[in-house]
């Protein structure tokens, strides 16, 4: 009988401490709003120095401070964002993410902020000219992005090679391994400036919208980013932002 005690103790105190664990494993503070972000994506997320700066850090940093928090940036993989939403590791996903239907159905979404482009990296010597080119070719792509679904839609599965980034897939379209990569078209003109010997396709891919996402069950935050946004839409803080990182 008092072996069954203490084993029945044991197994309270394991399930008490897997509680509290669970409950400290999402964010500690709670006055901190935490982005999610994939800081490889040139200029919405990217390093200066150990500083990930960029459009999406400095609107993330003003939503907080309307909000009255702290602001913090983690840096994952963009397959990983959406989960990490999803789990409550991180309050809101912010990585020039586009608006899919796919995603609306883990997460929500706030109004959106910035307007993609996804377009066609080649090199400079490549016969590929249009997008009709592209079929039986290999592409390179950012796993889990929608330029890594639109690829595997269009030309199938066998066409498309995913990296964990944009720059590594670019890297690969340098080294000749993949003939094209399908990114948005900000980050595009980043690598292709940073990169010799590299352009953009005319034809464009397709446009797409980018917002924030949150939790399903969060839709008092999910409603204080939209007012947020809405704020500094009028008053032309975002306008700001997206002219410094993108001089017209
Ligand atoms: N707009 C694309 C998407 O939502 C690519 C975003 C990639 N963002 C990043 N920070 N790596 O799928």
């Amino acid at each position: 009988m008092k072996k069954l005690v203490k084993i029945l103790a044991i197994v309270m105190v394991v399930a008490l401490s897997a509680t509290l664990l669970y409950a400290c494993g999402g964010k500690e503070d709670d006055n901190v709003l935490v982005m999610g972000t994939n800081a490889a994506f040139p200029p919405y997320e990217y390093y200066e120095g150990d500083k990930i700066v960029g459009i999406d850090a400095e609107v993330g940093a003003l939503i907080a401070e309307k909000l009255g928090m702290e602001f913090e940036i983690q840096d994952m993989d963009f397959n990983g964002i959406i989960s990490a939403v999803q789990n409550g590791v991180v309050d809101i996903g912010m990585a020039g993410m586009t608006v899919r239907e796919d995603r609306l159905e883990h997460v929500n979404f706030s109004t959106t902020y910035a307007k993609g482009v996804q377009v066609v990296i080649v090199k400079e010597s490549s016969e590929i000219a249009t997008l009709d080119d592209l079929a039986g070719k290999l592409i390179g792509v950012q796993e889990a992005t929608t330029g890594d679904a639109y690829a595997s839609e269009d030309y199938g599965e066998e066409s498309v090679k995913r990296y964990t980034n944009g720059a590594a897939a670019v890297q690969a379209l340098q080294s000749g391994i993949v003939d094209a990569v399908i990114i948005d078209n900000e980050p595009a003109k980043a690598f292709v400036a940073a990169n010799e010997g590299l352009t953009i396709l005319e034809t464009a891919y397709a446009d797409e919208d980018y917002a924030i996402a949150v939790a399903k069950e969060n839709t008092e935050l999910l409603e204080k980013i939209n007012q947020a946004l809405a704020e500094l839409t009028a008053d032309g803080s975002i306008d700001a932002i997206v002219n410094k990182y993108i001089p017209a």
